[in-house]
């Protein structure tokens, strides 16, 4: 395998380099905006042809869901464009795609966890921007798999786990919003995840979905993080939304079903809260 790895100085990027390096001896090219703009369509398919690429992942995107309500063109050109611009390149080389996306393509009025064949919705411009990236890549590229996931953190970026952290060391109150809920996902998971899809013999194109384990709300989620660091100083205190209004609207509910990407690559999850100790761990040794 020759691989591209996109958008690699951001979460997963940072994550896939720890994780491919560990477990394959393949060449992976690691590229970010200054190395590769995925908006120019000529540079993307040069690159691929140059340097032979068999598999791109594409880890790029515009994340900011609240400033995606202002800068629409941006967020078109990075979470559309850009994917199209991948989806030929690697359509014309003979290139397998993986391709991130979101459970912001769903609209959070489920009772159930969103399954892939769910009807989609999104209600944000991310989201919006995020569903034409999928759509345009399974016409351009129908040999693509796209995984959706959500909530993701790391040790690396901007992140809730690092804004919560700061937060409570300065302060001994927050509010956090207890009426949306969906399932922290740790980026190195999602990098073992894709680890495993790279290594199986069989590939199965299409949509799956790939989170850690369990369900919680924002605001369980930030009294774990302040549990787990046994910060006694700082209150969390549930909000509502309502009570927090943002730009960009956000999904009640938008947990994800990971029973597909299980059952086709053999997927182990583990639960969020034992991923969150782990990168608690490594933000601490940072
Ligand atoms: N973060 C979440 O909570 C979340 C939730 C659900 C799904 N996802 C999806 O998961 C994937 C990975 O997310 P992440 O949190 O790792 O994202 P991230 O940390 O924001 O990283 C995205 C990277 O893409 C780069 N990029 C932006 N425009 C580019 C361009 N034109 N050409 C090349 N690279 C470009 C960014 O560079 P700059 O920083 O310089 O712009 C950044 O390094 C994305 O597809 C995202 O939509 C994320």
């Amino acid at each position: 395998m020759r691989i591209l790895v996109t958008g690699a100085n951001g979460q997963l990027g940072n994550e896939l380099r720890i994780v491919l390096a560990q477990a394959i001896s393949d060449e992976v090219f690691y590229t970010d905006k200054e190395e590769l703009d995925l908006t120019n369509a000529k540079a993307v398919a040069d690159f691929v042809v140059n340097n032979d690429i068999t598999h791109i992942i594409n880890c790029a995107a515009y994340t900011n869901v609240d400033l995606a309500e202002t800068e629409k063109l941006e967020c078109n050109a990075i979470n559309v464009t850009a994917v199209k611009n991948i989806a030929m390149a690697a359509d014309g080389n003979g290139a397998k795609v993986i391709h991130i996306s979101t459970d912001y393509v769903f609209d959070g009025t489920a009772h159930r966890p969103y399954r892939e064949s769910d009807k989609v919705n999104p209600i944000s411009q991310y989201g919006t921007t995020k569903r034409s990236g999928e759509t345009a890549l399974i016409a351009l590229a129908p040999d693509s798999i796209i995984i959706r996931t959500a909530w993701l953190y790391s040790p690396f970026g901007k992140n809730f786990v690092k804004t919560i952290l700061r937060l409570s060391k300065e302060q001994n109150e927050i509010g956090v919003v207890c009426d949306q809920i969906g399932t922290p996902t740790y980026a190195h998971d999602l990098a073992l995840a894709i680890l495993a899809i790279l290594k199986c013999h069989q590939w199965v194109s299409g949509i799956y979905h790939f989170t850690d384990e369990g369900a919680c709300s924002w605001y369980d989620f930030a009294k774990t993080i302040v549990k787990l660091t046994e910060n006694t100083d700082c209150k969390v205190k549930p909000i509502l939304s309502d009570d927090f209004p943002r730009p960009a609207a956000r999904p009640y509910y938008s947990v994800l079903d990971r029973t597909r990407i299980k059952a086709t690559y053999g997927v182990t999850i583990p639960h969020w809260e034992d991923s969150l100790e782990d990168c608690l761990k490594r933000l601490k040794e940072l």
